[in-house]
């Protein structure tokens, strides 16, 4: 370790002292320098392959806000980048340190610190495991609507940097939607108290929507305030087969419209991504020789109703070209096609490991062009782009999937190429690169196929007022303008 600058960015390395103060601060039991074995799962997060890596030169594991807030106070001064880190299920490399420096784990802060049921509300630290706390308040009829696919392994903390989003956005909206409240320590480690358990706050800015979603660029969570609602007693899934996925999707923007019916959920799963995710699980369901299926759910709290709705949402699939509606009414049912499709991520990274997961997303009713569209660029690439995810919501996971003969050298130059024409149909279509797995490092340098030099410039006027030295997870989100180092 050496005291000198590295090249170009600005960054002090990491040394000898600065290693020290940290045990100081934290005890060695919680920093990571030695091993690089020990560093290494702080290098990627669940992007598959080895393109987006990068190692970090220390880690620590803080246990309380004001360490967090000493270590980056330390990282500030010595101007050595921070990068906070949830539990690694990110798809865009947000948790990655790619100008090195120090990876702040937040694990260690995985306490629920006030469940309060008169007010709707449960304040909990960054670490906890998202789907924990549907299971602490479970017994008090009250539920958190946020529901992405890693909610069993994904920290909550993590979730509100991404602003993720899932499989129930369409009637319950995306993690923001939920935060009422944050503690933050500022990148100059400042630990400030953001909105609070308030419906309603106008005092000042409305901070708590900017800090959600900015993906660890302007601060590290250290309390969150999460709005709870109240959990419906009944939940019924459809899973309806289209013989084409051109039918499926044309069904999808119409169907809250024509059938009257509010879904909470209409996931769009093409023919591969089904069969994958059945292999991968060794699951005995079939889609016999459907294109593409819908899988529609709805919940609330009066059976009948429940029992009117999907019998309407079901008939207007089948009206769409459905071949067949299959009902699951019970949870056991549910849960088995949801774990279907909670699992196709995984299965798909493990089956192509040289893929590009994307999250483009689109008003509603331009979903159909875009499958289209995407279809026909994967035919002239000679390539296979499956597509599945949160059709409902505008929002796609498209699978760019190397071609059989593809090098590693052949990919990583004809990526760019295809991800530029599938990017120029989304900004044809008013959409966006990223619905709710971020930005990252892995789109950073195509944020401006889709929004203008002036939103950047905002940005980065935002980013530096918080930030002044650059150091809270740099190289993330806001590409650098010409010729600037970071
Ligand atoms: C999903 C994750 C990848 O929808 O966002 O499966
Ligand atoms: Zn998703």
């Amino acid at each position: 370790m050496s005291e000198q600058k590295t090249d170009g960015t600005g960054y002090n390395q990491i040394s000898e002292s600065d290693v020290q103060e940290l045990i100081t601060l934290l005890g060695e039991k919680y920093v990571l320098f030695r091993d690089r074995e020990e560093l290494e799962p702080y290098s990627h997060d669940e992007i598959p392959g080895t393109d987006y890596r990068a190692m970090p030169d220390v880690v620590v594991r803080p246990g309380t806000a004001e360490e967090i807030s000493a270590i980056v106070k330390l990282a500030n001064r010595r101007r050595i980048p921070i990068t906070p880190r949830g539990a690694g299920s990110g798809l865009s490399g947000g948790a990655v340190p790619v100008c090195g420096g120090i990876v702040l784990g937040t694990d260690r802060l995985n306490r629920i610190l006030d469940f309060d049921p008169a007010n709707m509300m449960i304040t909990v630290e960054p670490g906890v495991i998202t789907n924990e706390i549907n299971d602490y308040v479970k017994a008090s009829g009250l539920f958190y609507a946020g529901y992405p696919m890693s909610l069993e392994t994904c920290f909550i903390g993590g979730n509100v940097a991404e602003n993720a989003g899932g499989g129930k956005a369409v009637k319950y909206g995306v993690t923001s939607r939920y935060v009422l409240g944050l503690e933050v320590v500022t990148p100059t480690g400042e630990l400030v108290t953001l909105g609070g358990k308030l419906v309603k706050d106008v005092t000042g800015y409305n901070m708590v929507p900017l800090f959600v979603g900015s993906e660890g660029t302007l601060g590290i969570f250290t309390k969150i305030i999460l709005k709870l609602v109240p959990r419906p007693r009944f939940q019924v899934d459809l899973l309806c087969l289209f013989p084409t996925g051109e039918a499926a999707i044309a069904a999808v923007a119409k169907l809250p419209t024509i059938s009257g019916v509010q879904p909470t959920s209409i996931e769009y799963i093409d023919r591969l991504a089904f069969n994958e995710a059945c292999r991968y699980l060794n699951e005995s369901l079939t889609c016999g020789d459907c294109g593409a299926m819908l899988l529609v759910t709805l919940d609330g709290f009066d059976r009948d109703r429940l029992t009117e709705d999907y019998d309407a949402a079901g008939a207007f699939c089948q009206a769409a070209g459905a071949t067949e509606v299959y009902v699951a009414d019970s949870a056991a049912t549910s849960e088995r096609l949801w774990r279907l499709r909670r699992a196709i991520p995984e299965a798909f990274s493990l089956r192509y490991p040289t893929q590009s997961g994307e999250d483009v997303v689109v008003p509603p009713a331009s979903i159909p062009r875009v499958i289209r569209e995407f279809s026909a660029i994967a035919e002239r690439y000679g390539i296979c782009i499956p597509c599945y995810g949160h059709a409902g919501d505008g929002n796609v996971h498209a699978r760019i999937c190397a071609g059989p003969e593809w090098d590693h050298a052949t990919w990583k130059q004809q990526l760019p190429v295809i991800l530029r024409e599938l990017y120029a149909v989304v900004r044809d279509c008013g959409g966006r690169i990223s619905g709710e797995h971020g930005i990252g490092h892995k789109r950073i340098h195509y944020m401006s196929c889709v929004v203008s030099e002036e939103y950047l410039d905002l940005l980065r006027t935002i980013k530096q007022a918080l930030d002044p030295n650059g150091i809270m997870n740099p190289g993330k989100v806001i590409p650098p303008r010409n010729g600037d180092a970071r």
